[in-house]
């Protein structure tokens, strides 16, 4: 089955200078990155993305830690993958949430850690299935980031809401 996939390189992934490998291993799945960027994660962003874990002990640890409070690195890399089978092929590939149970081979495996206040800090983040990978696209991309046409679109006028453009030379 054809499938999109939203793919996070945390603050950490970041930080340790893992971009190129995390996106070596992920071209091993040989699926299309349909879009790409870097984003600086605002607090309703991370809390919306987490949603699922807010009565966790650890939610606030893990709203800091996308935010990049953690690292001194304001920013994650988000990708959607797209193709046959996406979100198992990624999984496989990022390994376990818990890095000390990832597979060792796995990317979490090879370069997950657990902080001293037990924090995973596993690099990546990828959607678990089609309805949460659906959810977390819209969430992070605007349907005109994404160069195919993965969910339906409305056409919208927004009135009074400035934009930002280049300036004149
Ligand atoms: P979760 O959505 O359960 O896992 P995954 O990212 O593999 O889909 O958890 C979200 C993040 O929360 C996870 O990447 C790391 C962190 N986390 C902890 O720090 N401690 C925990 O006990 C759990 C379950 C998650």
């Amino acid at each position: 089955m054809e499938q999109a996939v939203l793919v996070l390189i945390k603050p950490d992934g970041l930080k340790k200078s893992l971009t190129g490998n995390i996106l070596t291993r992920l071209s091993e799945t040989k699926l299309e990155i349909v879009a790409a960027k870097m984003v600086r994660v605002s607090k309703e962003l991370a809390e919306e993305h987490y949603r699922h874990l807010k009565d966790k002990p650890f939610f606030g640890e893990i709203i800091k830690y996308l935010q990049g409070d953690l690292h001194d690195r304001k920013k994650v890399m988000a990708l959607v993958y797209w193709g046959k089978d996406a979100i198992t092929k990624c999984r496989t590939l990022a390994g376990a949430t818990n890095p000390e149970e990832a597979e060792a081979t796995s990317i979490r495996g090879s370069y997950g850690r657990i902080t001293t206040s037990g924090v995973y800090e596993n690099v990546l983040h990828v959607s678990s299935d089609d309805t949460e990978a659906e959810r977390e696209i819209k969430l992070w991309f605007k349907p005109e980031e994404i160069i195919v046409d993965l969910y339906a679109t409305k056409s919208a006028v927004l009135k009074d809401s400035p934009v930002k453009a280049w300036a004149e030379k």
